[in-house]
């Protein structure tokens, strides 16, 4: 091993007690994110920054989700009978489509929030409990983690001011998604830096959360919202 491994894996050590990931990833390369190029050949200047950080998140994240989607889609597929098991069972089959799968919109879905708002406001009540919520992930964080707290609205790009659906860096890559709705961009949160199992598609949970999202959005982008 070189001097070079040796220190990319101390970071990787590192990191992994910080975020309590049980298995630091070495050469994991993820939609073209590399760990190699993510922590860098720069040998004087070993620290990880915010956006390497994510990167490896959302490396580890994919590497888990692909695992956690088999895992559900099969249990899923047990529950809810064999015409779900089918469907479930063509996402499994493509080493890839695990994590997409879950993030993306299923067949025949209908969301159960407006992503223009006018939400109703027992939604909002119950998505803003549901944004301060650590339990929704696996790594103690919640939404407001990194998305702040009391309006502080931190932590997004400014694709976010744009109307649903649109192209977010983070659902394209890895996830291979040109274009997200705002209940998608939440199940992406929720798969790779919350580090959980995607909401359930026809649980309350989605609707909810996605439509306080949805306000959200209106008060990042200057417009009239409900919060
Ligand atoms: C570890 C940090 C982190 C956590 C925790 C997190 N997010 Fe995000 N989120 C991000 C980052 C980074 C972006 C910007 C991604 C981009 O633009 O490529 C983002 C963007 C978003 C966007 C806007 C995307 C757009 O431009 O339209 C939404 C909506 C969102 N997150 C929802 C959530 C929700 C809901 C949760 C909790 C379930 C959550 N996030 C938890 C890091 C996080």
């Amino acid at each position: 091993m070189t001097q070079h491994d040796d220190k990319r894996r101390r970071l990787l050590g590192h990191l992994g007690r910080q975020l309590a990931y049980t298995a630091p990833m070495l050469a994991l390369v993820t939609g073209g994110v590399t760990l190699h190029a993510t922590v860098g050949d720069n040998e004087s200047s070993p620290n990880l920054t915010a956006s390497s950080a994510l990167s490896l998140l959302l490396a580890n994240a994919h590497a888990e989700g692909g695992a956690e989607g088999e895992a559900e889609g099969e249990a899923e597929g047990e529950a809810e009978g064999e015409a779900e098991g089918e469907a479930e069972g063509e996402a499994e089959g493509e080493a890839e489509a695990g994590t997409t799968a879950a993030v993306q919109r299923p067949e025949g879905y209908e969301p159960a929030y407006s992503e223009s708002g006018n939400n109703p406001a027992e939604l909002l009540a119950r998505g803003e409990a549901l944004y301060y919520d650590t339990s929704l992930s696996t790594n103690g964080m919640s939404c407001a983690t990194c998305h702040g707290s009391d309006g502080q609205d931190m932590g997004y790009s400014a694709t976010f001011e744009e109307a649903f659906p649109h192209r977010v860096a983070m659902a394209e890559n890895p996830f291979g998604m040109a274009q997200v709705h705002a209940d998608e961009m939440v199940q992406v949160c929720m798969v790779a830096p919350m580090q959980a199992a995607p909401l359930d598609w026809r649980g309350d949970a989605l609707p909810s959360l996605t439509a306080y999202m949805v306000e959200v959005q209106r008060r990042f982008s200057g417009q009239s919202h409900g919060l």
